[in-house]
């Protein structure tokens, strides 16, 4: 949550800050501030606003030119409402120091009694303000705010990107990272702070990986990494693949409708490069796991997790072996059974989600090897993995993960497709059947795009709809869990996934006269289909309106039907959940909701 941009360097930085913030905005947009170092030894500039970025914009007095160095912050609130004194940044009382926070400070209250005991005074109530006036005592006795960092650090408990800023060295911004993701943008003559690269890519490329409970100082010229206790660390720098246009909306009216109808590009980068032959598969990234696992257990959340219940199918099926599936913020807190046999693959878009995070962490203490499936490039979970496949949709900026998903879900295939390809589960004959499969699917997934304006126009019919229900069995239930969360996030609406056979179990008692269900069909020829047919038949025989994603082997008497290419049965949610993806966000926009930043939400949760 919440997105932290620093900068350093000859341009002013209130520009370079507020560009910074505004790629970061997707993180957190319940308030926004900026600290400026406008004069050496004196009060820092600090504006901040409630609200969207474009409230703290409209309220600048001044473009602040004269200052070099500068932090910003637009945060998802979690302890204190979202009100300009709880905005952060938060300085300490001399007015000279100020600190940016990601993440949440569990003994804030400790801290923050014994700072009132010595005599601060607190204007807010967040969790972050107690380390603005312990950084300042620090600061008091060492005069060196790097050092003040990392004796401040070693009493924080929780989760944390912090950032600090102090006149007195207006070019220096001291960094400090514990379970929050910060990385370090290398200029020219100019150096970057921020909690993902999007804040700096139009001005580098270059990026520098930060490690947990690393503190790192940047002046214009200068980079130094150390751990807490002061020793030198060398971080590893790497080369950001995609640039600035990548982050932007290009013409689309939305984030998410853009990465929509990017898919088809994402689908096929993912697929790139994997195929030597046409019946082999190649995955060099796995070569140092012990593949002769005799379980999987997939840890994943929100859309994540629906990939990984939609991978289980084909990896079950291919490999013959169990897969599991399981919400990565409720594994953490059992004691499961894990073996060096069980290989545990983590999914997570941003490689920062903090439930998934400290999944990883807990498979990992019991023994288990780990591989995690990534969109973004030296993010921690793939960094703490035994290994990394990454996904290769390009930043995801929209809330609502649509192109992730997709290419999550194609990574797994390609998982299971090579593990079993080594194991010999499948035949050659079926291996180059499948791989002849998978790469049609871009084209399809564009087939799909090219005539979704109907089903546009059908879902603002729904608009004022109290609730709607997904419908599907085998694959197409996660694909129908996945309907209806897009649904819940984007268009704020009661919506619910269900397995068909479910129904008759209580659900079908939702089903009143208009209740619209969309209903998910396997192809014609799955064992399911007649049963998925007959569960049509009952919901309509109690009232709903029913709209059927089929493809065109179903000859089907629906008025509300989406046709989806043919494929086979084990990858069709990645076309079946096209239709589903717009359906919500023609939804949102029919319901004036913001499509790209949905109430309460943020892209990346890096709190528990
Ligand atoms: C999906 O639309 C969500 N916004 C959310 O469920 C998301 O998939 C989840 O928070 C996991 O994020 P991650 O992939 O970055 O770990
Ligand atoms: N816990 C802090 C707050 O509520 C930071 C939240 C964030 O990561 O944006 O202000």
């Amino acid at each position: 949550m919440c997105g932290i941009v620093g900068y350093t360097g000859p341009n002013p930085a209130l520009s370079r800050v507020i560009e910074g913030l505004r790629r970061l905005e997707y993180r957190g947009y319940d308030s926004a501030g900026v600290a400026l170092a406008t004069k050496v030894g004196e009060k820092l500039v600090v504006e901040k606003k409630a609200g969207k970025l474009a409230n703290l914009e409209g309220t600048l007095t001044s473009d602040y030119s004269n200052a070099h160095g500068g932090i910003g912050h637009t945060r998802w609130a979690t302890h204190g409402g979202p009100t300009d004194v709880n905005a952060h940044p938060h300085l300490d009382e001399s007015g000279k120091l100020a600190v940016i926070h990601n993440g949440i400070i569990e003994n804030y209250i400790e801290l923050k009694e014994e700072l009132e005991r010595r005599g601060h005074k607190f204007k807010s109530e967040t969790d972050t303000e107690s380390v603005a006036h312990l950084l300042s005592e620090e600061f008091k006795i060492s005069g060196d705010l790097a050092t003040a960092m990392r004796s401040v650090c070693s009493r924080l408990r929780g989760s944390f990107t912090l950032l600090a800023i102090h006149s007195d060295r207006p070019d220096l911004i001291v960094g400090a990272r514990r379970n929050s993701p910060l990385v370090v943008g290398v200029g020219t003559g100019e150096n970057f702070l921020a909690s993902d690269v999007s804040a700096f890519i139009s001005h580098t490329k270059r990026a520098l990986e930060l490690g947990q409970d690393q503190v790192v100082q940047v002046t214009p010229e200068k980079v130094v990494v150390t751990d807490l206790s002061g020793a030198a660390i060398t971080p590893k720098e790497y080369e950001i693949t995609w640039d600035a246009k990548a982050a932007e909306r290009g013409g689309f009216k939305h984030f998410m409708l853009k990465e929509i109808f990017e898919q088809p590009k994402a689908v096929a980068d993912t697929l790139l490069g994997r195929f030597p032959s046409s019946d082999s598969i190649e995955l060099k990234e796995l070569e140092n796991l012990a593949l002769d696992c005799n379980r999987i257990l997939i840890l994943a959340c929100g859309t994540a997790y629906h990939a990984g219940l939609i991978g289980k199918y084909a990896i079950e099926e291919w490999v013959q072996i169990p897969v599991d599936v399981e919400l990565a913020s409720e594994f953490r807190y059992r004691k499961p059974v894990l073996t060096s046999k069980t290989l545990v693959i983590t999914i997570s878009q941003s490689g920062e989600t903090m439930d998934t995070l400290m999944a990883l962490r807990h498979a990992e203490s019991l023994g288990a090897q780990t591989l995690s499936i990534c969109n973004t490039i030296g993010s921690t979970i793939p960094r703490e993995s035994d290994a990394v496949l990454y996904t290769h949709a390009g930043p995801e900026i929209a809330v609502a993960s649509t192109k992730a998903l997709l290419t999550q879900v194609v990574v797994l295939h390609l998982v299971a497709l090579y593990i079993a390809n080594r194991s010999g589960s499948l035949s050659k004959s079926r291996i180059k059947e499948l791989i002849s499969e998978l790469l049609e699917l871009p084209n399809k997934i564009e087939e799909i795009l090219e005539t979704v304006e109907p089903l546009r126009e059908m879902t603002r019919g729904y608009k004022d709809s109290n609730s709607v229900l997904f419908l599907g069995r085998h694959v197409g239930f996660p694909a129908a869990l996945e309907g209806a969360l897009k649904l819940k996030e984007l268009a704020y609406m009661h919506a619910e996934g269900f397995a068909g056979g479910e129904l008759k179990h209580g659900p079908i008692a939702l089903i009143d006269k208009g209740t619209p269900v969309i209903a998910i069909l396997p192809p014609a020829s799955s064992e399911i289909a007649e049963k998925m047919r007959s569960n049509i038949q009952e919901v309509r025989a109690r009232g709903a309106n029913v709209i059927a994603i089929a493809d065109p082997s179903h000859n089907l008497d629906i008025p509300n039907l989406i046709r989806i290419p043919e494929c086979e049965e084990l990858l069709q949610p990645l076309l079946s959940i096209v239709p589903l993806q717009v359906f919500a966000y023609e939804m949102a926009v029919a319901r004036g909701n913001d499509v790209d930043q949905p109430r309460n939400l943020a892209k990346s949760v890096t709190v528990e």
